[in-house]
């Protein structure tokens, strides 16, 4: 019998995903100002437990409150009191309720938080980040101590997330986040045990994957997020990848999440149109080509030790089905659908739909004010403002609210910005 989306799958811990689809993480921006779970996520993740994924990944859950990529973020740091449990057990409880796994994906912001949040962020190296506009601060080098607090963090967060009744933790190591800039020989500078070759700075996820296993403890399952490669010249390649994956091998990682790319280089949304110089961004079959990240997942797989999910870009139940009858994923996540349609699951493991519902052609404006425009910050533009679609997809979804597929990018844009400055305010007067 061949493996199809349908099929359930049991991780190294124990845990069974009932099928093959996973709702990939999308950060939520729901928190209170103190950054805890609200009703907002309760609502949203029941809808998305409806939809029928084996899997629900939340969006990212931050270590350090200084250190957010959304002012609305859930936090679980040294500074979060013991009400913020409650809220976390209802989340994990809405996200269950159909039997799906619940997995908390977390991380720290690093460099990538922006300037609303933190003008000096906390950094391997003080490299700012390559971008126009402003957005982002000046990074400082962490000190050995800092660095050990993000091992801890980790920890914490998976102690306390088992305790909410969540299955797991994901270690955010992808998309240019702290644990992704420390694997970066780009953004990671340093010359001590923390920098330098592929061993030292791969510590930090080491370090950190090794400390939630023990605060998770036995049969809480503890996975990673990983760049195939962040698709920029002198940084974190495909044969590092491969390496960490090595790594992780030993590590007793319940599955491994492959991705690409950074806020610089946002590969994770698409490869098309990357320098084929940087990496072999060729793809040779139909599959490759609506998945993006597969023939890497392919390279990864064979070094592989633990199931692996491979995310981006699976719009049709043949290239999902295929890549599992290839052995090229174990485990097919699903982002942008699911902000469209949340029932997405559902409809592809019933075979009331061969494909997903998706915006294809999110854009500011036509040619010049496109995503292609010669502009960088027209480019970059056009980037976030499909971020801010999404997000305002999101907020009806936790809204209780229909999607509103109609909804135009600039306005969402506008509207999203809007929105993230005033809650910004909100958190700094609330600020512990
Ligand atoms: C609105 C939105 C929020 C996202 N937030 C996160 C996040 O918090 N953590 C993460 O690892 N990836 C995040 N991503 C990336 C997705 O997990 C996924 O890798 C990407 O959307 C590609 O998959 P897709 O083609 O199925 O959408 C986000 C994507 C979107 C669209």
């Amino acid at each position: 019998m061949p493996v199809t989306i349908n099929a359930p799958l049991t991780l190294p811990s124990g845990l069974t995903f009932p099928n093959r689809l996973v709702k990939a993480a999308m950060t939520e921006g729901l928190a209170d100002s103190r950054n805890r779970p609200t009703e907002e996520h309760v609502t949203l993740y029941r809808r998305w437990a409806d939809g029928g994924a084996g899997g629900l990944l939340t969006g990212n859950v931050q270590i350090d409150r200084h250190h957010l990529e959304r002012v609305g973020n859930v936090v679980i740091d040294a500074k979060s009191g013991d009400d913020a449990l409650d809220g976390l057990s209802r989340w994990a409880e809405a996200a269950k309720s159909h039997g799906a796994a619940f997995i908390m994906q977390v991380s720290h912001a690093g460099r990538q938080t922006p300037k609303l949040v933190n003008p000096r962020p906390a950094a391997p190296s003080p490299v700012a980040l390559g971008l126009p506009g402003g957005q982002f601060g000046e990074p400082r080098a962490m000190t050995a101590d800092e660095i050990k607090a993000v091992v801890e963090g980790f920890g914490r967060a998976a102690r306390v997330a088992r305790k909410a009744g969540f299955d797991g933790i994901q270690v955010h190591a992808a998309h240019g986040y702290l644990l992704s800039s420390f694997l970066s020989p780009l953004a990671n500078r340093r010359e001590d045990d923390w920098g330098g070759p592929l061993e030292n700075r791969a510590r930090l996820l080491v370090d950190s994957v090794r400390e939630a296993k023990v605060q998770g403890g036995p049969g809480f399952s503890v996975s990673v997020k990983l760049n195939s490669a962040d698709f920029q010249k002198g940084g974190f390649s495909h044969a590092d990848c491969l390496a960490v994956i090595d790594m992780l091998n030993g590590l007793g990682v319940d599955f491994v999440e492959i991705s690409g790319g950074n806020y610089e280089q946002p590969a994770m949304m698409d490869t098309e149109g990357l320098e084929p110089a940087y990496e072999d961004t060729r793809r040779s079959s139909t599959r490759e080509r609506e998945a993006y990240f597969l023939s890497y997942a392919k390279s990864v797989q064979e070094r592989a030790g633990m199931p692996l999910m491979v995310t981006g870009g699976f719009r049709t139940r043949s290239a999902m089905n295929a890549a599992l009858e290839a052995h090229e994923a174990d485990l097919i996540g699903l982002g942008r659908p699911l902000c469209v349609d949340p029932a997405t699951p559902l409809k592809l493991l019933s075979g009331e739909a061969d494909a997903t519902k998706w915006e294809s052609q999110l854009r500011i404006g036509p040619g010049i004010f496109g995503p292609n425009s010669p502009i960088k910050l027209i480019q970059a533009l056009n980037g976030f403002g499909a971020m801010g679609w999404y997000y305002e997809q999101i907020r009806l979804l936790g809204a209780g609210k229909p999607t509103d597929p109609k909804l135009g990018v600039l306005k969402a844009f506008m509207a999203h910005q809007k929105k993230e400055t005033s809650s910004a305010k909100a958190w700094r007067a609330a600020m512990p």
